[in-house]
């Protein structure tokens, strides 16, 4: 375990896309109250990625319909940051949370209702094996270093979940959808190559995940991202396994 970790500590010519997520929780400490809308903003759904409210509260009930949650389930969030999914989601089930960000999770903490949070990194999750009903990642896939980190990240998030449990991968950039998701992002000035020299995201073609799946067994469905006023609606995709 110890050399996947170090993969995503690695510097990439400055920062590494950890330093910058912590960096971005710091910023957010001062206040002490947040609405959801300084939520989404903390978690990155601002600029580009924002969108309105309601959306992200549709989201939430799309991704508790995708889990199946009930009441007595323990669902897991890999990468939760600073809770906006999560608080969509609390209520139904019981919540846990595990991020690198310590800063964001410390924001987390105070905003959601007796979560169970921890910090580590998603290829090496500190839960027993079958802990969780449903496990679901929103919008992290694209901050991992490689492919490899990537699968590694997904045999452990099966592990942790129990048999006919749900796996749910959302908001993952669509490789074919590279070129025009960059562009708009130079052309807005909002281009991660200007900003973090060398940091980039990871683009996924759907075969990357069916191929997971061939291999384990599990069941998978793919399908389209459909959110109204996200701009990346249809440039992105989703990703529901059952172990
Ligand atoms: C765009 S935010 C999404 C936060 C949350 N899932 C949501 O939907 O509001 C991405 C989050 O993934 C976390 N993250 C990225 N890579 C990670 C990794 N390898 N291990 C743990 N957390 C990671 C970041 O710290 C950040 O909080």
């Amino acid at each position: 375990m110890k050399n996947k970790k170090a993969i995503s500590m690695n510097k990439i010519d400055g920062k590494t896309w950890q330093e910058i997520w912590k960096g971005k929780g710091e910023s957010g400490l001062e206040r002490s109250r947040y609405d959801l809308k300084t939520l989404m903003a903390l978690d990155g759904f601002d600029k580009l990625g924002s969108m309105p409210v309601e959306s992200w509260k549709s989201l939430g009930k799309v991704i508790a319909e995708a889990l199946e949650l009930r009441n007595d389930d323990f669902v897991l969030e890999v990468g939760c940051g600073a809770g906006a999914m999560l608080l969509m989601i609390q209520g139904r089930s019981r919540v846990f949370g595990l991020d690198y960000s310590l800063p964001l999770l410390k924001v987390a903490k105070e905003v959601l209702a007796n979560p169970g949070l921890v910090s580590g990194e998603a290829v090496c999750l500190p839960f027993k094996s079958g802990t969780f009903s449903a496990v679901f990642s929103n919008s992290v896939f694209h901050y991992f270093p490689d492919y490899e980190y990537a699968r590694q990240v997904i045999l452990e998030v099966i592990r942790v979940t129990k048999d006919n449990g749900r796996i749910f991968i959302t908001d993952i950039p669509d490789i074919s959808a590279k070129k025009r998701i960059e562009s708009r992002r130079q052309e807005l000035g909002l281009s991660y190559n200007n900003k973090y020299p060398g940091l980039q995201h990871l683009y996924y073609p759907h075969s990357f995940f069916k191929r997971i799946a061939l291999n384990t067994g599990l069941k998978i469905r793919i399908t389209e991202q459909d959110i109204k006023g996200y701009w990346y609606s249809n440039l992105k995709f989703n990703v529901l396994f059952r172990k």
